[in-house]
């Protein structure tokens, strides 16, 4: 069986998280427990996909958005598909989702020393930022 891009379903979790863990590059947190991923797969049933083999998931991309802009999180391919066009497919079907639901504009997180990732975004496009700065605060 071929390798299908499709709407990531909750059962996809286990498989995904064993990617997301062996890959580098990926801040994974408290935001990556099953239940907060189930969490946002509810709340953006539609823009959230996994390229996978069977039952077995090879890459993913979270989608989501509040309604102003789409952020894209966890874009991940398997070490041994990378470089075969799956990345920026799964970001494309991502994009095209969010567009049709109004979004006009997308953002995403990069791990600053996170150069390929850097470097895979500026190639399909995306534009490095040197004019704001993220802040976070823990409210729990
Ligand atoms: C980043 C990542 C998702 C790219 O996936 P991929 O399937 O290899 O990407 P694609 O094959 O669609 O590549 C698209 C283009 O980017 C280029 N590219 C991919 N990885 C690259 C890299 N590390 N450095 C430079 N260019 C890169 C490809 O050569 C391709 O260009 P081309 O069309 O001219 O050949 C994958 O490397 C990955 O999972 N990395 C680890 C996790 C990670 O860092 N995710 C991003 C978090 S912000």
């Amino acid at each position: 069986m071929g390798i299908q891009i499709r709407l990531m379903q909750p059962e996809d979790y286990t498989s995904a998280i064993q990617l997301w863990q062996e890959l580098p590059g990926l801040g994974l947190s408290s935001a990556d427990r099953e239940e907060a991923i189930q969490a946002f797969l509810k709340r953006n049933p539609n823009t959230c996909f996994a390229a996978a083999q069977d039952k077995i998931i090879l890459g993913t991309v979270l989608g989501g958005s509040d309604g102003r802009r789409g952020y894209l999180y966890h874009l991940a391919v398997h070490a041994d598909y990378q470089k075969q066009g799956l990345g920026s497919t799964l970001v494309q079907t991502c994009l095209d989702a969010l567009q049709s639901q109004g979004i006009e504009k997308c953002h995403i997180f990069v791990i600053a020393d996170n150069q390929e990732g850097i470097q895979f975004w500026q190639k399909i496009g995306w534009q490095r930022r040197g004019d704001i700065l993220v802040m976070s605060k823990e409210i729990r």
